[in-house]
């Protein structure tokens, strides 16, 4: 466990050290896997400010950017080994650990914001919740809402599957994203997320999918030329803590983390909504040319509902637990 313990000195003048004498104050690190600016950025700026007003200055929370503390995968083993305390990380680098979290990133099932709070924030989440302790020693206790993840590429605008053809699609290394685009007729290359920038410059992919949020933040705008409004996949973003650390905090520090956590997940809901057209018009107007797909959809979501689906049904808990959600979505 990684958590600097310092028996704080007693106070020599009052107001410099928030904490009483003795008392154990514990520095926790937050990893995030993207640049600084984004969704991921907001949901740990705001769960700190929060989590050290909750804990009187006794504790604080640093947070580490752009990968600092490794991979976004890497970051789940090292929460789970009590190595990293918190990571603010892509769900869909958690599934490979918790499988039954694929519910959320089935193509299509999430249609909307509203849907995405609806499902993380009712039953189905707070079952997935415990899933990922079970299964992969994290503890999540609080969401960044990202938005859809569009297609971006340097080559040309796409709106149809078959434009595809041909095109180098980075995908993280998830076995749904994967089996998506494979229903659309490619082969996509699987890639951790801290190679992604230098990838695209590169040209070593042509192109990959994110939130229009953190297209900006990455700063992808400046290796992207085209983007394509897909709502295949909705990123959820979900801030993890390791369980063993979290079960070593005495019960207020445990509360304070429980309900910095739902506080700044609801921030989060609210950013989105507030940030995401302010960013969208930003990219176009740095030149970025912004297509929809042609059709309503229709053709990705045909292709990918009907492939995609039935292949995890298993994975996730059976097809009851996709039914769950989608009625819970009322559908
Ligand atoms: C990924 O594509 O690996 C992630 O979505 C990146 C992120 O966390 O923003």
């Amino acid at each position: 466990m990684n958590i600097k313990k310092t028996v704080l000195l007693p106070l020599i003048t009052a107001g410099l050290l928030a904490a009483a004498p003795g008392v154990m104050a514990a520095k926790f690190k937050m990893a995030l896997g993207d640049a600084a600016g984004g969704t991921q950025w907001e949901l740990g700026q705001t769960f700190k400010t929060l989590f050290e007003k909750k804990a009187a200055g006794k504790h604080t929370v640093d947070l580490f950017p752009n990968g600092q503390l490794g991979d976004e995968q890497n970051t789940v083993n090292n929460a789970a080994l009590g190595t990293l305390d918190f990571s603010v990380l892509a769900i869909n680098n958690v599934t490979p650990f918790s499988p039954t979290v694929g519910v959320l990133t089935l193509p299509y099932v999430i249609q909307s914001a509203e849907d995405a709070k609806k499902l993380t924030q009712g039953p189905l989440g707070k079952e997935l919740t415990e899933n990922t302790i079970r299964d992969a020693g994290v503890r999540i206790v609080g969401w960044a809402y990202s938005g859809f993840r569009v297609l971006t590429n340097s080559k040309k605008p796409v709106t149809t599957v078959a434009d595809l053809k041909g095109m180098v699609i980075r995908v993280p290394k998830n076995e749904i994203m994967i089996a998506t685009y494979q229903a659309w007729g490619i082969n996509p290359t699987p890639m951790a997320w801290s190679e992604t920038f230098t990838a695209l410059q590169q040209g070593v992919v042509d192109g990959q999918d994110n939130p229009y949020i953190t297209v900006s933040a990455m700063k992808f705008n400046e290796v992207q030329k085209y983007i394509t409004n897909v709502r295949y996949l909705f990123s959820l973003e979900p801030l993890i803590v390791s369980e063993s650390v979290f079960q070593d905090q005495k019960p207020e520090v445990q509360k304070a983390i429980l309900e910095a956590g739902m506080e700044a997940t609801e921030h989060s809901y609210k950013y989105l909504l507030e940030t995401e057209d302010k960013i969208k018009k930003d990219l176009a107007a740095k030149g970025m040319q912004i297509s929809d797909a042609a059709d309503g959809e229709k053709e990705f979501i045909e292709k990918a509902t009907k492939a995609v689906w039935p292949k995890f049904y298993e994975s996730i808990g059976g097809k009851a637990k996709l039914d769950q959600a989608l009625k819970s979505l009322g559908r």
